[in-house]
């Protein structure tokens, strides 16, 4: 295949294989981009009442654009048979995160929101996607959560009908153990069982990724395929908080939640899920934060007053104009122009000194919340760049640090946002550079047994 072209894409390497076709990274010709086109096997595309399906879902999920999802670019038929072009996603998959230890509660935090958003915007255009497992998100160097193969997992449902239970739990288990869908246990116990899916079939298997992603096992899993499925329906999981002791409690509530074998009892849809998700993101984070001192801790508190969102500007806003109002009136009735002018003044200059130290404010924000990592050294910036020096970047690392830069560029609704760059790679030389030069936010202490010891 490699060298190749299907249609105006031309193979240029081979990206990965799974149960339903192989996975390569191929150049748009006509639009000089990199994509990665999926091909699937013909045996899933022979049946054309199951393509007609396939071909409308895709059709629908490449309508979705949502920052967590994989755009879906094209799907034809060339003459190796059905393909999708999507978009190139640089990065590692959850799987490959979690067999490497590469999450840490907050990393796992972090990516269980963004894809919770994604699924949200699918769900909201009825698409559900069938198939969340860790091979199917990945995680860009930069941080972000990336959906894959939405859509896709149309092509492996029954033609329709209500299967009898028992005989469709085996079928399925014959094929996961011919290797064709590898395993079950992302499964819903309805999709398991054969019945019909909605939104909230996902919100189970996501449940098992975010089980998965703290604990780095899985909820259900048996010897066999039907030993699985058979967990799925009818088995309890083991409370993460059991597997490990420094796991939140709330987070148990919010994965026991999604894993209810009843789609009614699980979250009505993911804008609950993410809400509580985010209590609990919340919650992590200020279990870390109990290390900072009292002094930073309100600081802190203080910096982050200016990180007021447009809708809670209104308050103040409100309360600014009000007091011109009253200013004003007592001025005019004084019919003392002087003093009005004056009073005026005052605001302005109060107003005109929160702009003018808005950007600091943010920088301090992030310096604040980034230096609660322990492997960050130094934290810089330079006009809108933030350089952020850490001791090994692993994915957590970039998962957290833009988690932290996208709550204060989301802050920051005029001006040019902060960018970040962030890197291991920093020789002695480099850092001292850096150093010298102005816009050191932060710069880590190092430990006192680093340090030289008097003989
Ligand atoms: N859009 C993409 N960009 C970059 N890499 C991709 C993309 N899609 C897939 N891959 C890579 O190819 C691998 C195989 O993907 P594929 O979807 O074929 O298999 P899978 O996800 O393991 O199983 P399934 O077939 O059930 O989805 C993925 O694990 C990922 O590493
Ligand atoms: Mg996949």
């Amino acid at each position: 295949m490699i060298g190749q072209a299907i249609k105006h894409y031309e193979i240029e390497e081979q990206l990965g294989k799974g149960g339903m076709g192989v996975v390569y990274r191929a150049r748009d010709t006509r639009l000089g981009r990199a994509v990665a086109i999926k091909l699937l096997p013909p045996e899933f595309t022979k049946d054309p009442d199951r393509k007609g399906r396939f071909l409308q879902e895709a059709r629908a999920a490449s309508a979705v654009n949502h920052p967590a999802i994989a755009q879906i670019y094209d799907v034809d038929e060339g003459e190796s048979g059905v393909f999708i072009a999507m978009e190139l996603v640089h990065g590692k998959t959850v799987k490959a995160l979690v067999q490497a230890r590469e999450l840490d509660l907050l990393g796992a935090l972090e990516v269980g929101l963004q894809v919770a958003g994604g699924l949200q915007k699918a769900h909201e255009a009825g698409i559900v996607h069938r198939d969340i497992k860790p091979e199917n998100v990945m995680v860009t160097p930069d941080g972000h959560a990336k959906i894959l193969d939405f859509g896709l997992a149309k092509l492996m449902e029954p033609a329709g009908g209500s299967p009898d239970e028992v005989s469709h739990m085996e079928t399925l288990a014959r094929t996961q153990a011919g290797m064709v869908l590898g395993t079950p246990r992302y499964m819903s116990p309805e999709q398991a069982r054969g019945q019909a899916v909605d939104h909230r079939s996902d919100i189970f298997s996501f449940g098992v990724l975010l089980y998965e992603m703290v604990t780095g096992q899985l909820p259900f899993s048996g010897n066999t395929p039907v030993d699985t499925l058979h967990a799925i329906a009818f088995e309890e999981t083991r409370p993460i908080t059991q597997i490990r002791a420094n796991l939140p409690p709330s987070l148990q509530r919010v994965i026991s939640r999604c894993l209810r074998k009843r789609a009614p009892d699980r979250y009505p849809d993911c804008k609950e899920l993410s809400a509580d998700l985010k209590t609990v993101q919340r919650e992590a984070e200020s279990g870390i934060s109990a290390k900072v001192t009292l002094g930073e801790r309100l600081r802190e508190q203080l910096a982050s007053l200016g990180g007021l969102t447009p809708r809670a500007w209104i308050v103040p806003t409100a309360v600014g104009a009000l007091l011109v109002a009253v200013l004003a009136a007592f001025f005019l009735r004084d019919k003392d122009p002087f003093g009005s002018l004056i009073g005026l003044g005052i605001v302005g200059l109060f107003v005109w000194r929160r702009h003018r130290n808005r950007r600091p404010r943010l920088s301090r924000k992030f310096t604040a919340r980034a230096r609660r990592l322990p492997e960050v050294r130094i934290v810089a910036l330079e006009g809108t760049k933030l350089t952020v020096v850490v001791d090994q970047a692993v994915a957590k690392t970039y998962v957290r640090l833009n988690a932290i830069l996208d709550g204060i560029n989301g802050a920051m609704f005029y001006g040019d946002p902060f960018t970040i760059t962030i890197t291991d790679e920093l020789g002695p030389e480099e850092v001292r550079t850096l150093l010298k030069g102005p816009g050191i936010l932060f710069m880590r202490d190092e430990p006192a047994a680093r340090q030289a010891r008097p003989a």
